[in-house]
């Protein structure tokens, strides 16, 4: 596959399971490859709101997601948090995008000061320092100023934070509908196709001409 089709997804372990998987359904039925990386925070978190429960290893948690989604063999490839020979932990290896949903503040803190402890801080610091695109999902609620500052610092460096907040402009009757609102936003910015949510002007929400 081309390093046009090649996409990271990182989920950590702020709340908001549902969007990362969601957003890894989406990648592979859009046939992108999946570089996929998990902290054991968000493995924690996604036990605990979802019915998903992974495995430990690297190598067991593809297998599992391979099935999950219905991939291609080779299609979703995941590293542990210091494989550092990975194709994610280079400039030269890395995919055109990186997506961190759910975002913790842990991680967006470690993003925004370069930390690279793990393998998910070095991906998204490679993709700040090539200049390529990262999407930042942080939930939190309230937001201290340590967040904010450390948001205004991402977004300055050409960092997308999108905060997982759905509208309800869509009239939303279900979670899923919820959490389809942003992960439509992700796509939209990945320029991949999506029909979960119209792009506004395209659909007028109950709103008399
Ligand atoms: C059930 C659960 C929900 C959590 N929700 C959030 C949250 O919404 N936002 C957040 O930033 N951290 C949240 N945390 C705390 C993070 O998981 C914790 O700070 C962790 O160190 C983040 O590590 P990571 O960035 O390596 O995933 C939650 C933890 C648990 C167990």
């Amino acid at each position: 596959m081309s390093g046009q089709e090649r996409i990271t997804l990182a989920m950590t372990g702020a709340s908001g399971a549902q969007y990362g998987l969601r957003l890894l359904d989406c990648l592979v039925r859009e046939d992108r490859e999946v570089h996929f990386l998990i902290s054991k925070a968000a493995q924690l978190v996604m036990s605990t709101e979802t019915d998903v429960v992974l495995p430990a290893k690297p190598q067991a948690i593809q297998a599992f997601l391979t099935e999950y989604t219905g991939a291609a063999d080779g299609q979703i490839r995941v590293y542990g948090k210091e494989d550092w020979m990975s194709p994610v932990a280079s400039g030269s290896g890395a995919p055109a995008a990186m997506v961190v949903v759910p975002c913790s503040t842990g991680t967006l803190s470690a993003i925004a000061t370069g930390a690279c402890n793990n393998l998910i801080e070095r991906a998204a610091d490679v993709t700040l320092k090539e200049r390529r695109q990262l999407i930042l999902v942080p939930r939190e609620a309230p937001l201290s100023t340590i967040h904010l500052e450390n948001m205004l610092k991402l977004s300055q460096m050409g960092a997308v934070i999108l905060p997982a907040a759905p509208g309800f402009y869509h009239q939303p009757q279900t979670i899923d509908d919820l959490i389809d609102f942003v992960v439509a936003r992700i796509l939209n910015l990945l320029n991949i196709p999506q029909d979960m949510l119209p792009r506004w002007g395209e659909h007028h929400f109950g709103v008399d001409d």
